[in-house]
């Protein structure tokens, strides 16, 4: 006789915007550590400690960050763009949104750099406050962003994607998460 205690129910996969829509979460979160950090550079100038956590964030930015604006460029967007007129720029935006957080995150490292060579004094008081500067435009660019996907994108994509199409996008996940977010 099976025992039917031990049958477990068959796990439901997640659709692509449910796991796009977590990395968001996590996101948030790495957005309050570095608020968090500004804040302190706000108050105590560039201790070593506030700076090392303001370069996590920026490494975030540069690494699962990435990766997840690939997933979206290149797996779920272009199955969005047949609901889109070609004047609707909605998803043109989104992208130019990625293109700037990048610039904005190369400035930002430098400025991070600067403030860490530089000894105490009024350089590192102005270094500090071009830091900052990135920092809260950073925050307020990922926020907007963010915003935007969960309350159209990906409103859209739960709307009128058919089961194979998101299965699709769920495999060409996995195969960038299996290399390491490397574009071919
Ligand atoms: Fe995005
Ligand atoms: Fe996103």
């Amino acid at each position: 006789m099976p025992n039917a205690s031990k049958s477990s129910p068959k796990a439901i996969p997640l659709s692509p915007t449910q796991i796009l829509r977590a990395e968001h979460r996590q996101i948030d979160e790495q957005l309050n550590v570095l608020s968090g950090a500004l804040r302190q550079l706000g108050d105590r100038g560039p201790a070593p400690e506030v700076l090392d956590r303001i370069e996590s964030v920026a490494l975030y930015i540069d690494g699962e960050m990435a990766i997840h604006h690939q997933k979206e460029e290149d797996c779920l967007f272009p199955f969005l763009k047949e609901f889109f007129t070609p004047e609707n720029l909605r998803i043109d935006a989104r992208i130019a949104d990625h293109e700037d957080l990048n610039i904005m995150n190369t400035k930002f490292k430098q400025a991070l750099s600067e403030c860490r060579d530089l000894e105490s004094g009024k350089g590192a008081t102005f270094a500090a406050q071009m830091l900052r500067g990135y920092g809260l435009y950073i925050i307020h660019l990922i926020r907007e962003h963010l915003l935007k996907e969960d309350h159209i994108l990906f409103l859209v994509a739960e709307e009128y994607l058919t089961a194979d199409q998101e299965a699709e996008i769920l495999e060409r996940f996995a195969a960038i998460e299996d290399g390491g977010g490397q574009r071919p």
